[in-house]
């Protein structure tokens, strides 16, 4: 078990098919995440297949992708052959706003890589609202047609979301428009000015689109992720946590500092 981890790890445990990592800083924590996914294109490309990503936004992503573009600069690391699927896209957003996710990816991580923009995919903040049931079946499409995602990159929310599935998302869900939780909206009112700027919906994955990748990584960093992280690994599977879905799947590694580790059992 260990040895899938980094030497840097604290101490690892594992719960029900959880294997959780503690690291002792976040920075060492996004490192090891971002191993795990350049180890996952660099094995593809040397078949000579493609690597297909699912990618997050938020707060704890940035870290790993400044990773990633350090080990593209000084490591060679190439994203030619990576097609990516980000979770999820407030909605209704402009792609140019501020806050939009396909701004957010482009400017923290394929501006500065090789990656091929055609292979870059995010659900749409734009689509006409009687398009979207359309668009959502699309994307998930266009996910099969990729292959399905090699690896799926996770945070997560203080009520428990995964992508934007939030409290109540049922097991069965694929990529649709979704109502934001009152916790969510107020952790990003921070990015929109105040919460009544933050829209009321998004476009995310669902979670059997998650759950249907073949290796998740999360990273959680932080006490104010301590509680439900505890949840998370060591509570009961429940809609009322969505994050707790990930008992169901055989491949999830969690990446955490010691402060979000802190209410472990
Ligand atoms: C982002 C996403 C969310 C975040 C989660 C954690 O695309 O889907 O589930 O991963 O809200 O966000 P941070 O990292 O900002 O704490």
């Amino acid at each position: 078990m260990t040895q899938t981890m980094e030497s840097v790890m604290v101490e690892d445990r594992q719960a029900d098919g959880i294997l959780a990592g503690i690291f002792a800083s976040g920075d060492e924590a996004q490192a090891a995440a971002a191993r795990r996914l350049a180890e996952t294109i660099r094995g593809k490309a040397e078949r000579g297949k493609k690597c297909v990503l699912g990618l997050a936004t938020g707060s704890t992503a940035v870290g790993i992708y400044q990773h990633l573009i350090r080990m593209h600069r000084e490591e060679g690391l190439s994203f030619a052959n990576v097609t990516t699927f980000n979770l999820d896209e407030y909605y209704p957003l402009e792609p140019t706003d501020v806050q939009s996710y396909r701004r957010f990816m482009f400017e923290r991580l394929f501006d500065h890589v090789d990656i091929d923009p055609a292979n870059v995919h995010l659900p749409s903040g734009t689509a006409a609202v009687d398009e979207v049931t359309a668009h959502c079946a699309e994307y998930e499409a266009a996910i099969a047609a990729a292959g399905g995602l090699d690896l799926q990159l996770l945070g997560i929310g203080r009520n428990g979301h995964i992508g934007f599935n939030e409290p109540g998302a049922e097991a069965s869900s694929r990529t649709r428009m979704v109502h934001l939780h009152p916790v969510t909206r107020e952790d990003a009112a921070g990015d929109f000015g105040g919460i009544n700027n933050v829209p009321a919906t998004a476009i995310s994955m669902g979670v059997a689109t998650i759950l249907s990748a073949r290796q998740i990584v999360m990273v959680a960093l932080g006490a104010k992720k301590a509680a439900i992280v505890r949840q998370m690994v060591d509570g009961p599977v429940t809609p009322d946590v969505p994050a707790t879905y990930l008992h169901r799947h055989p491949n999830v590694a969690v990446f955490l500092d010691e402060p979000a580790a802190s209410q472990l059992r």
